[in-house]
C-alpha cells in the first residue's frame, strides 16, 4: 500500500514516538492524515489578505456569514459560533475546556499524559472513528457479551471486525475478570482491540474500584508479554454512579498511563453527560504511558483526518451553546439536580426488587449499580412473548435483547416504576404458564 507524503510523515511520527501504536493501526488509519497542504493550507494563507477567494462558505458584501433571518432570529449566538464551520479536530476552547473538566471529573488523570480531545459527532461517531482507524477486517474485538447493539453495525458491517465475548458476569454477580483475560489469550500475542463500557448498557453494571484494578492488572500483563492492546473505553454514561465503593472515575485513569503498549481510547461526550441527545457532539482523547505531545499531534491528526473524510466537521452551534453552558454558574447545580431524579429512580427500583421476593419465582435481576438501565433475565418464559403480552395487555413497552429484558429507568417517571414491575411480574407469570 503507497501512502501519502503527509500519512506517512505521520506515521513516522508515530514510529518514533511508540512503534506499538503505529502497529495497532489498521490499514485505512495508515494510510488517513489531516491535509496540511491544499485548500486549508491554502485558504489559511489567504487569512487577513485584501481579497479573499478561498472560503467555502457564503459571506455578505461586508464580509458576515450569509445567514436567513428566519433562522438566525431564533438563534441568540452571534453568526460565527452557529452558522460558520468548525474545525475538523473541533473549536479550540471546547477542546480544552473539555481537558480541564476531565481532569477534574478524573482527579487521577491529574499529571498524567493524554491527548487533547478531538470533537466529534457524538459518541457513535466517534466509536466508528475508532474503527476506521484501527479495525482491520477480520480484526477480533473483544467485548463483555451484554454490549451496546450498535457495535454490530459500527464494528461488524462497518469495519468487517468480529466482535468476540466473554460472560460480563460471573456466577458472584462480580465482572468476569478471568473471562476477560481468557479471550486476551485466545490466538496468541498480538494485537488485541477490547471495549469497555461502565456504566453499561444493557445491564446498568459499573466495575468495584477492585475489579477495575483488577482488568488494569490483566491488561498490563498481557502488554508486558508482548501484546499491542488498544482498549476502546465507552464513557457514554459516564457519572451517572449510584453505589459507594463503584468506579466513580472512568477506567481511562486507570489505563492511560498504564503500559506503552497499551493504548487508551476514552469516548465521551455531553450527549448524555448534559442531557443534550440530538446535539451530536463528542469527544475522542487518547492516553498511553509516556505518550509524548508529538505522539498524540499525530493521533489527533489522523482522527481529524478521518472526521474531515466523513463528516467534515461536528455542529459548530452545539459547540457553542455547550461553551457557554460549562462557563455558566448554574451549570453544575443543574446537572446535580437531573443526577438526583435519575439516583431517585435507581433507589426505587432497588427497594421494589427487594420488596418482592415473588419476582424471584419468574425473573431475577441482573448485576446493576449505575447508568440509565437495569435488566432482568426472565427463567421459565421467553423474552419476546413477555414483551408483546406487555405491549398488548399492559399497555408496557420494554426491550426484549436476546436472553434478557432491559428497562431503561432514566425515561421511567417514578410513580410508574411500580407499575411496570408489577406488568412484567403478571406478564412473565402468565407467559411461563404457557410454556
Ligand atoms: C453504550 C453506548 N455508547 C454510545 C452511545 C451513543 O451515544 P451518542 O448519542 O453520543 O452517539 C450509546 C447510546 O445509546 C450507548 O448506549
Amino acid at each position: 500500500m503507497s501512502f501519502d507524503p503527509q500519512a506517512k510523515e505521520l506515521n513516522s511520527i508515530i514510529q518514533l514516538e511508540n512503534p506499538t501504536v503505529l502497529k495497532l493501526l489498521s490499514n485505512k488509519g495508515k494510510s488517513v492524515f489531516f491535509p496540511k497542504l491544499g485548500i486549508l493550507s491554502q485558504s489559511a494563507e489567504a487569512k487577513g489578505k485584501e481579497i479573499n477567494a478561498t472560503i467555502g462558505t457564503a459571506l455578505e458584501d461586508n464580509g458576515s456569514p450569509m445567514v436567513l433571518e428566519s433562522i438566525d432570529s431564533l438563534v441568540l449566538l452571534k453568526e460565527k459560533e452557529g452558522f460558520s464551520y468548525a474545525s475538523s479536530y473541533g473549536r479550540e476552547e471546547i477542546r480544552s475546556a473539555w481537558k480541564n473538566v476531565l481532569t477534574k471529573k478524573n482527579p487521577s488523570l491529574d499529571g498524567k499524559s493524554f491527548s487533547l480531545p478531538v470533537v466529534t459527532s457524538a459518541l457513535t461517531h466517534g466509536l466508528s472513528m475508532a474503527g476506521y482507524l484501527f479495525i482491520n477486517e477480520n480484526d477480533s474485538i473483544i467485548s463483555p457479551n451484554y454490549y451496546w447493539e450498535n457495535y454490530d453495525l459500527i464494528f461488524k458491517h462497518g469495519y468487517n471486525g468480529v466482535i468476540k465475548t466473554f460472560p460480563l458476569f460471573t456466577s458472584e454477580s462480580g465482572f468476569n475478570v478471568e473471562g476477560l483475560r481468557e479471550k486476551i489469550y485466545e490466538g496468541g500475542i498480538g494485537k488485541k482491540i477490547i471495549i469497555l463500557n461502565f456504566p453499561n448498557n444493557p445491564t446498568g453494571y459499573t466495575v468495584t474500584n477492585n475489579e477495575a484494578r483488577q482488568i488494569k492488572d490483566v491488561l498490563i500483563e498481557a502488554a508486558d508479554k508482548g501484546n499491542e492492546i488498544v482498549t476502546f473505553i465507552d464513557d457514554a454514561y459516564f457519572g451517572l454512579v449510584f453505589e459507594n465503593g463503584i468506579l466513580k472515575e472512568s477506567i481511562f485513569s486507570l489505563l492511560a498511563d498504564a503500559h506503552k503498549n497499551i493504548l487508551a481510547i476514552k469516548f465521551d461526550g455531553p450527549t448524555k453527560e448534559d442531557y443534550v441527545w440530538g446535539f451530536r457532539v463528542g469527544f475522542i482523547t487518547f492516553g498511553t504511558a509516556n505518550g509524548s505531545e508529538k505522539l498524540y499531534r499525530a493521533l489527533e491528526a489522523k482522527l481529524a483526518g478521518a472526521i474531515r473524510g466523513n463528516i467534515s466537521n461536528a455542529s459548530n452551534i452545539a459547540q457553542s451553546l455547550l461553551l457557554f453552558a460549562y462557563s455558566s454558574e448554574k451549570y453544575q447545580n443543574e446537572k446535580n439536580e437531573k443526577y438526583q431524579i435519575l439516583k431517585k429512580r435507581y433507589q426505587k427500583l432497588c427497594e421494589i426488587i427487594n420488596n418482592h421476593p415473588e419476582y424471584k419465582q419468574f425473573f431475577t435481576a441482573l448485576p446493576f449499580n449505575s447508568g440509565y438501565f437495569m435488566c432482568v433475565k426472565l427463567l421459565n418464559s421467553n423474552t419476546e412473548n413477555v414483551r408483546k403480552l406487555l405491549l398488548d395487555k399492559y399497555s408496557t413497552g420494554i426491550i426484549a435483547q436476546g436472553d434478557i429484558i432491559r428497562i431503561a429507568f432514566s425515561s421511567l417517571p417514578f410513580n410508574t416504576i411500580e407499575k411496570l414491575f408489577n406488568n412484567l411480574y403478571c406478564a412473565a407469570r402468565e407467559c411461563s404458564s404457557k410454556l
